[in-house]
């Protein structure tokens, strides 16, 4: 694949075979109508692989699609975790207002929203910044039924992080809000948005990928932010967000940031709904508990080998997973860019904190949401409450970079009656300068939508990944435009109307 192509170029190139295929219903002969499609991951990403198939192929072209799951569920990295009979999030939690693939999901798929109000999390719930021996920093915490009440305390809260931060934090919204407003790029329609090949040209189309060049330290010093705000507030999120320091990039950086703003919502349910959804609307042949162990290619098609002894066939071959812990052997082999992931252990506590661990006298005055900074050492990330059964009762979720002993969780928790522990591979460990994989792993038909996990993990960028994958398949898969086209058969090799660009 060349790196020289333009854009502009690509654009209209990988728009042609869509455009040809809309004006040529005559030729869907030229369809061989056992064409499979094989996804490896049954996450938000190879989900969205098959919705968006599905709905941008013609009447004509009907795909098999099937997906491969190694584990007994649907979501992947969506998923629950059931705290004495309480269902909460175990992995990703919270969509932005404006993930609006995830808006549509929710409501082709009827599901219901956790709004912010609804949560069990009011506006008012106190935060602190904990450096390992204070709190750094305190909101306040009124609990009340009123709502004005709530608005007010709110608002204190609000002058209390002024006071501390200054202007400052009105430039980190507005570098937020900037990056935001360019990945809602990605939203625009085929006749303005081009076709990507690789996530560098996808980044450099939207004006992200300068982003990804510089720490996150770099960018937001650049942009005008206080040493203050950089250390504590914005190192809390993305320690929360990513497990990570603001040495990450910039992007990544600025998606954690987002991440930490008004607005939010979730899945009542779980946000692995999305997933199952989507799988059940796409005419899907799901391979539960069946691990794909190498992936083989004769130039013609791939032959996919399974932890079951089953060998399948397939036209086109979809990783919808981070490759860099899998145990899949490609032939011939790939290579991509060498990446480590973070593993963010998450740790499920039902029972209550100790006060004595926070120096404090009462339960009453550990904030709900306990952040930490880059202090070596500190044994966590965050705590949170998930849930106050009652006042001596609670549930709490904590991030860490280790797992947590027993003998800490001890001196943190004075009751601990459930624990639960997940280790997640849970997103790269994000550098500056990002290298990215390509998204067509070897030129023909083996496509690897996680290459964009480099720019920042969630449940919206793998939508917005996989959907640019469903178009880059559609755009260069071999049998969908007609042989006989002359404008197009002096440049194709055997029928593959993708021009090499
Ligand atoms: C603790 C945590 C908190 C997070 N918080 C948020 C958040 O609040 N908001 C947000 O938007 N994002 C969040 N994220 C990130 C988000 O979860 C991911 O970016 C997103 O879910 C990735 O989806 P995916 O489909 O690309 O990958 P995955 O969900 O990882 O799906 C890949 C699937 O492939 C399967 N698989 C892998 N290899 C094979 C094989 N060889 N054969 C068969 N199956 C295979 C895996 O079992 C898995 O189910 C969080 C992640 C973690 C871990
Ligand atoms: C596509 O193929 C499936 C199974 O082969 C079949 O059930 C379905 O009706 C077909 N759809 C169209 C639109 O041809
Ligand atoms: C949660 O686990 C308990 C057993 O600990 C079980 O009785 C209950 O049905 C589970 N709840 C859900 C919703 O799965
Ligand atoms: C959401 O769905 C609507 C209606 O189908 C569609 O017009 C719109 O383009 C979709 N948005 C995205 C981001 O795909
Ligand atoms: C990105 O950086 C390059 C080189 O420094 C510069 O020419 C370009 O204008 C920048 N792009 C954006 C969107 O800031
Ligand atoms: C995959 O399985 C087939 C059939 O069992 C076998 O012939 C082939 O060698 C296997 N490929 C690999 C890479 O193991």
């Amino acid at each position: 694949m060349s790196s020289s192509s333009t854009p502009t170029a690509t654009f209209i190139f990988s728009l042609l075979p869509l455009f040809l295929l809309l004006l040529s219903d005559a030729n869907a002969n030229a369809v061989d109508s056992a064409s499979t499609v094989c996804i490896i991951g049954s996450g938000i990403g190879g989900s969205s692989v098959a919705h968006f198939l599905r709905r941008y192929s013609p009447p004509h072209l009907n795909f098999t699609i099937r997906i491969f799951e190694r584990n007994p569920v649907v979501g992947g990295r969506m998923a629950t975790v059931n705290v004495s009979g309480h269902i909460f999030e175990a992995g990703a939690s919270i969509l932005h207002p404006r993930n609006l693939h995830a808006v549509n999901y929710t409501k082709l798929l009827n599901l219901a929203v956790n709004s912010p109000s609804s949560s069990d999390e009011s506006s008012s719930s106190a935060f602190g910044i904990w450096d390992g021996h204070q709190f750094v920093f305190k909101t306040l915490s009124f609990k009340s039924e009123l709502p004005f009440v709530d608005k007010i305390v709110s608002l204190a809260n609000s002058l209390l992080m002024l006071f501390r931060y200054g202007y400052s934090l009105i430039r980190m919204d507005k570098f937020v809000e900037t990056a935001v407003n360019k990945f809602c790029k990605y939203y625009e329609s085929f006749e303005t948005r081009p076709v990507f090949e690789t996530v560098d040209e996808m980044l450099k189309w939207a004006g992200l990928y300068n982003l990804t060049t510089a720490t996150l330290a770099v960018e937001l010093a650049d942009a005008g932010l206080s040493p203050l705000l950089i250390q504590e507030l914005v190192t809390v999120i993305t320690r929360i967000n990513y497990g990570q320091s603001v040495s990450m990039s910039g992007l990544a950086g600025a998606v954690s940031l987002a991440g930490s703003g008004g607005g939010l919502w979730a899945i009542k349910g779980g946000n692995w709904q999305m997933a199952a959804g989507l799988i059940d609307r796409s005419d899907v042949e799901l391979h539960l508990q069946e691990e794909i162990e190498s992936i083989s290619s004769n130039g013609e098609y791939y032959e996919l080998n399974s932890t079951l002894q089953n060998s399948y066939t397939c036209d086109i071959a979809v990783v919808a997973s981070p490759l860099d812990e899998l145990r899949l052997k490609f032939n011939p082999p790939v290579s991509i860019p060498k990446r480590e992931l973070q593993h963010t252990h998450a740790t499920f506590v039902r029972g209550l904190l100790n006060p004595v661990y926070f120096g404090l006298k009462s339960v009453a005055e550990i904030p709900e949401l306990v952040g930490t900074i880059e202090i070596p050492d500190l044994p966590f990330s965050s705590i949170s409450v998930l849930k106050q059964h009652d006042e001596k009762d609670f549930t709490y979720k904590i991030f860490s970079r280790k797992p947590m002993a027993d003998a800490i969780l001890d001196s943190i928790f004075s009751v601990r009656t459930e624990t639960i522990r997940i280790n997640w591979g849970a997103y790269p460990h994000y550098t500056a300068p990002e290298v990215f994989a390509p998204f067509i792993l070897d030129g023909q038909h083996l496509y690897y939508v996680n290459a964009f996990e480099n720019a920042a993990s969630t449940m919206e960028t793998s939508a917005v990944a996989a959907e640019n994958v469903a178009r880059l398949i559609l755009s260069r898969f071999p049998s969908i435009v007609p042989l006989s086209l002359p404008s197009l058969s002096s440049e194709g090799d055997g029928g593959d109307v993708h021009v090499d660009l």
